[in-house]
């Protein structure tokens, strides 16, 4: 099991270039199985997600050629299995992808119970409710959701809480089922509309992604496409969180600026001075914190996967900063690693107060998931002494290369 073993004191300065998003390439490569041509996708960040997807895809009979570091050719014409198997399933999330994109290509599709971050009750009724609608049945047997369908047809689908995956796996479902499909208070994140854009650059006719009603006419046949991945904006909020912390001075490149509009507005609350060119950001972090109150939401509200790094900013903040998270029930449990290194957060179910200005001492911490261990990265660098960051893997799941952007800013970070 990996470990981070971080210095904190050292001022970020340089360049750092932003990764391919990797919610979105975890929603398009499943989506590769919708057509039977070969589609080259672009900007893919080289993280263990992307790879297990890959694996899932090649379990199932996919042939993936890597075109160079950051792209692939996926090949899904001789896929012959639609099962994905518990092991691989039970390591991620957004495994259920593989649902509505079997569904469509094949009328059946198993996958086992999904795994992935751990932040409370994480159902999937609404996912379920959106196939029935469409026209599939569903048993759940031995851990494995069994879908089928003899026809999937476009139906209106009203969704009371707003989901990415439930939208993302209805989107996937519909682009190939007879008639139309809407989805009412559909997900607006920008990797939904990116999906959208892979899909109808593959000939699917979907309008208004990004928007809270999307209508997608489904049509008979895809084709193939070259497709390019949005930048990252979760890897993006997590360097300018590092940059803040660290009174840095840092260039934050092939970002996507409008997506980070919730973040860098906050940010610039607390103190951070940015300015916005057309694909990066420029971020000087050179006075006092000041105490900001938080809440996550849906987008274009502040995201709850940037939830935890700011809070690890805020400990560093003057005064008394309220941190609500609004999408999940149990996303505070990496509080008690940041009390262990001498922040002072107390935690009433989805709120937690933070008594900002303290000064944080190097201790042994554990990530107990992947942007709490960016949370941990965050409060290690402006900690004083050497903190030891243990399960890097989940890190790992989500920031390619970390210790060599990090290093290249100046920072002592290593992998032991
Ligand atoms: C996705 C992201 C995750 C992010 C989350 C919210 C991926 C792979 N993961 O997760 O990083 O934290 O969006 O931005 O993209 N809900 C239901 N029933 C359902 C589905 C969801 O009640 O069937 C509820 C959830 O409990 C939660 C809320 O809806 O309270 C939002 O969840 P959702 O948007 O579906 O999150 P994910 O797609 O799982």
């Amino acid at each position: 099991m990996g470990r981070f073993i971080v210095d904190g004191g050292a001022h970020l300065k340089g360049e750092v270039k932003i990764n391919g998003a990797k919610n979105a390439a975890l929603a398009i490569i499943p989506a590769t199985l919708l057509s039977k041509k070969p589609c080259v996708i672009s900007n893919l960040p080289n993280i263990s997600d992307v790879d297990l997807s890959f694996q899932i895809l090649k379990t199932m009979g996919a042939k993936i050629e890597k075109q160079d570091e950051h792209s692939v050719m996926i090949d899904t014409s001789t896929v012959h299995k639609t099962e994905v198997p518990f092991e691989l399933a039970m390591k991620m999330r957004a495994s259920y992808y593989y649902l509505g994109a079997l569904l469509a290509r094949f009328k059946e599709a198993n996958v086992a119970m999904p795994g992935g971050c751990n932040f409370g009750v994480r159902p999937i009724n609404l996912h379920l409710k959106g196939f029935e609608s469409l026209g599939a049945n569903y048993e759940i047997d031995g851990g494995i959701i069994r879908l089928r369908t003899t026809n999937l047809t476009g139906a209106k689908i009203y969704f009371d809480v707003v989901s990415v995956g439930a939208t993302i796996n209805i989107l996937l479902a519909a682009t190939t089922a007879d008639g139309v499909t809407i989805i009412e208070n559909a997900a607006k994140e920008p990797h939904i509309v990116d999906l959208a854009n892979f899909l109808n650059s593959i000939g699917a006719n979907i309008i208004g992604a990004g928007t809270n009603i999307i209508k997608i006419k489904g049509v008979k046949e895809l084709n193939s496409s070259d497709y390019t991945i949005i930048p990252d904006q979760i890897e993006a909020g997590s360097y300018m969180a590092m940059a803040a912390v660290t009174r840095g001075d840092v260039l934050i490149k092939d970002v996507t600026p409008k997506h980070l509009e919730s973040i860098v507005n906050k940010m610039e609350s607390i103190g951070l001075k940015i300015k916005k060119y057309d694909s990066s950001l420029h971020i000087l972090s050179d006075g006092d914190l000041e105490k900001a109150d938080v809440t996550s939401q849906a987008y274009p509200g502040f995201p709850t996967d940037m939830q935890p790094q700011i809070t690890a900013v805020l400990t560093f903040a003057k005064g008394t900063s309220i941190v609500t998270e609004g999408i999940w029930d149990n996303r505070f449990q990496y509080v008690g690693e940041l009390c262990r290194m001498g922040a002072a957060i107390t935690v009433d179910g989805k709120v937690a107060v933070v008594e900002g200005g303290k000064i944080l001492k190097a201790a042994p911490v554990e990530a107990c998931d992947l942007r709490a261990g960016a949370a941990l990265i965050v409060a290690a660098l402006g900690a004083k002494g050497q903190t030891e960051i243990k399960n890097t893997r989940y890190i790992e799941r989500g920031y390619e290369d970390i210790v060599g952007k990090l290093t290249a800013l100046g920072a002592s970070i290593k992998k032991v």
